[in-house]
């Protein structure tokens, strides 16, 4: 054992590398439960944490305690005015961390929990501003994740969890991605294993008069207003945009916000010639093209590398992030995504490609 800074404070690990922090892993129950012991021991003393949810990594602190969601924003650089969800393990804990607990929320909560849904209410007085970057609402989940749910449990305490990257980059869906992304700022991964969704949880604003999708997800509109029992079109679109000094609506509907390192653009082709013709047109290098397509892979001379994507959208989520993790630690310089399907189930996704593509 031997002391190594986390974050701005001591911390006590037994791992030998001073750049990577130690991934327990939980494949069996007696290492589930030795892992769920050290992070809540971690968590309770204030400590943060990485740790699974089924959407992506999670850099986890106790969502009560200003100081160590202060932490997150450090470890993170993460700026100051952008909220962090907190994820709870009952009903009863989202409804202790909320002023008020409408009925939207009743029935989105009764459909969707546990799993990859945000639900934005007003904020009781036992979460602190910090959280909410000063705002009056707070972001509730309660993830599905086994492990996440122990230690909640474990805790007795909510947990604040932005995903587990730096800042601006793409979210981590398993424990080597953290550690590549935050090994060296965290005291303690918990590999839970490939993240099943893939993609962050859909935010949906119910703090105004009609329901507001801040961030979409893979829960779409459609079963959001199935749940809600509204008619189509009733829910306002996601904001874009930010709202100059104030604190964000949602940060992560910023217009250029997930990306990889390497620069992302988004094309459709019709075959080998258009697709190589549209590369000469926009000036892009076949050589330093690495093309993501799920439908019309190229068979073209000169590409730095094709990846074939899935086609169901569910299983195309969980392989994204994966992929531009490969891409960037590859040293790919451009990726080359073919545009997705149409089709509510593919608007996440669709999101998530046009923020990353940047305006
Ligand atoms: O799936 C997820 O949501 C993951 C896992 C770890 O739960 N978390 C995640 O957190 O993606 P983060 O911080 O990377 O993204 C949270 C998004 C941000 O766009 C943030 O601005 C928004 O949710 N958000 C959080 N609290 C909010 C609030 N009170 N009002 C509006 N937006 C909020
Ligand atoms: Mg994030």
């Amino acid at each position: 054992m031997r002391e190594r800074r986390a974050c701005g404070t001591l911390t006590a690990v037994s791992d030998d590398r001073s750049s990577a922090a130690p991934i327990l892993p939980t494949h069996t129950p007696p290492l589930f439960k030795e892992a769920v012991r050290r992070a809540t021991a971690l968590l309770r003393a204030g400590q943060v944490v990485a740790l699974p949810t089924e959407t992506v990594y999670g850099l986890a602190a106790n969502a009560l305690d200003e100081q160590a969601v202060a932490r997150i924003y450090e470890c993170k650089g993460r700026p100051a005015r952008n909220p962090i969800i907190v994820h709870v393990d009952s009903l009863d804990m989202a409804k202790s961390c909320a002023k008020e607990w409408p009925a939207t929320a009743e029935r989105l909560a009764a459909a969707f929990w546990p799993g990859p849904l945000t639900l934005v209410v007003f904020r009781s007085a036992k979460i602190p501003a910090i959280v909410a970057a000063g705002g009056a609402t707070v972001g509730l989940r309660w993830p599905s994740h086994p492990f996440m749910q122990a230690t909640i449990r474990a805790c007795g305490f909510p947990l604040a969890a932005p995903s587990a990257n730096p800042s601006n980059q793409i979210s981590p869906t398993n424990a080597e991605h953290v550690r590549r992304l935050l090994g060296g700022r965290v005291p303690l991964i918990i590999d839970g294993g490939q993240a099943q969704v893939g993609i962050e949880s859909t935010v949906i604003d119910l703090t105004a008069e009609s329901p507001r999708v801040l961030r979409p997800g893979m829960i779409h509109e459609a079963s959001i207003l199935a749940a809600l029992q509204l008619p189509p079109y009733s829910i306002d679109g996601a904001a874009m945009g930010d709202g100059g000094g104030e604190p964000l609506k949602s940060p992560g509907c910023l217009v250029k916000h997930y990306s990889p390192s390497a620069r992302l653009v988004v094309l459709a082709w019709e075959n080998d010639e258009d697709l190589r013709s549209q590369l000469d047109a926009r000036k892009l290098p076949a050589n330093e093209c690495h093309v993501v397509s799920h439908t019309r892979t190229p068979d073209l001379a000169g590409l730095s590398g094709v990846s074939v994507m899935p086609h169901d959208a569910e299983a195309f989520a969980r392989a994204l992030y994966a992929e531009w993790h490969r891409c960037d630690e590859t040293g790919v310089k451009i990726i080359v995504m073919e545009t997705l399907p149409a089709g509510a189930e593919w608007n996440g996704l669709a999101d998530r490609l046009r923020r990353a593509a940047g305006p």
